[in-house]
């Protein structure tokens, strides 16, 4: 069959045997890698109810809930998030009805390696490098100059436009959000708005086809994120579990809550924060009979933007743990790297 490498095209000819530049080492592998103690399937990533957020009763304690999680899990589900269920759901209907499409009419928009836009694989520059069993298509939304017009699909017809409202309602709530992570950090809630300049905005849709022998291969290589947060979607229309998140050296798996998000730190906030709010390694795995869509936004600071630990966060007990660094940079870093846990990250050491 030659080199078939979209996963999708896999699955219509149904080979024998999972390709070889899928299948992961002994060490990669789902299930030897997830050493789950039932303790640990009991686990499940905190819940923030935004609603309490701004309820004066409640505020305190779910600012507290919010710095728990981000401490000790860098991630957490929100609910009564304020997105319109209507528009979540949109979104995933035009992002399946893209990925459905003809692959000659994906490939119109194909992903240029270290550019994470347009549809195809990203994160791959070696021919041994093993490849995820995911499809990806990914665009930069804001600001407009890092958009790519030519990637911007004309099928299904209220792509664009979907994608536009989305992106304008994340926004609002991750500005929202890095307030709430300002406050429970005791800091000026606004100090991350004002330092991020105009943020820049990413959408990326992953498709992960049924894979017969999911205990091979992986949907997502193991990663943290290059943003400061980034909001991930899944669950609201299909409820197939797939992301597990390493805590504490076990792979937990993030149970999907209908209608909720799931938010992570990003490596940024792990950095402004001098590593008390972590940036988690994560990974998707893949299922033997259902396909999963996820859609990630990532959300970061502007380009030009120097960082490195807050002085506020800093102080003998808390020696600084990372340089200063200029984000456009680290940026070009992450994209042009393999994912590899937390190693990009590095790049602050
Ligand atoms: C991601 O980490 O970008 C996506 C993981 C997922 O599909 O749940
Ligand atoms: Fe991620």
């Amino acid at each position: 069959v030659g080199h078939i490498d979209d996963v999708q095209e896999l699955k219509k000819i149904k080979p024998s045997s999972i390709p070889e530049r899928f299948v992961r080492d002994m060490i990669e592998r789902p299930k030897l890698a997830t050493a789950t103690t039932p303790s640990s399937c009991n686990l499940n990533i905190p819940v923030v109810d935004l609603s309490k957020i701004s309820n004066s009763q409640d505020f305190h304690n779910e600012i507290m809930k919010l710095s728990t999680s981000c401490e000790e899990w860098g991630f957490f589900q929100v609910i009564n998030h304020g997105i319109d269920l209507d528009l979540l759901e949109k979104m995933e209907k035009i992002s399946m009805e893209f990925f459905m499409l003809p692959l000659e009419e994906k490939q119109k928009y194909p992903m240029a390696p270290g550019t994470v836009q347009g549809y195809g694989q990203a994160f791959v520059f070696s021919e041994d490098q093993k490849l995820d069993w995911c499809n990806m298509f990914a665009l930069g939304v804001e600001p407009h100059f890092i958009r790519n017009p030519k990637l911007w699909p004309t099928k299904p017809l209220d792509f664009s436009e979907t994608v536009d409202i989305y992106s304008r309602e994340i926004r609002k709530l991750c500005k929202n959000l890095l307030k709430y992570i300002a406050m429970s950090l005791g800091l000026n809630e606004d100090i991350f708005e004002e330092m991020f300049g105009v943020a820049v905005q990413a959408v990326r849709m992953n498709y992960y086809p049924a894979c017969p022998r999911p205990d091979l291969v992986l949907g997502l290589s193991p990663h943290s994120d290059g943003s400061a947060l980034t909001v991930l979607q899944q669950g609201i229309c299909s409820s197939s579990v797939g992301l597990q998140i390493l805590k504490d050296n076990v792979w937990v798996p993030v149970q999907p809550i209908p209608n909720a998000l799931v938010i992570n730190i990003g490596d940024t906030i792990e950095v402004l924060t001098n590593g008390r709010y972590k940036s988690v390694e994560h990974r998707a795995v893949t299922h033997q009979e259902k396909d999963r869509l996820s859609i990630v936004t990532f959300y970061a600071p502007s380009y030009e933007i120097e960082l490195g630990p807050l002085a506020e966060l800093v102080d003998e007990n808390n020696p600084c743990k990372y340089k200063r660094y200029n984000h456009g940079e680290y940026s070009m870093h992450y994209v042009t790297n393999k994912l590899q846990g937390k190693k990009t990250l590095e790049f602050a050491k």
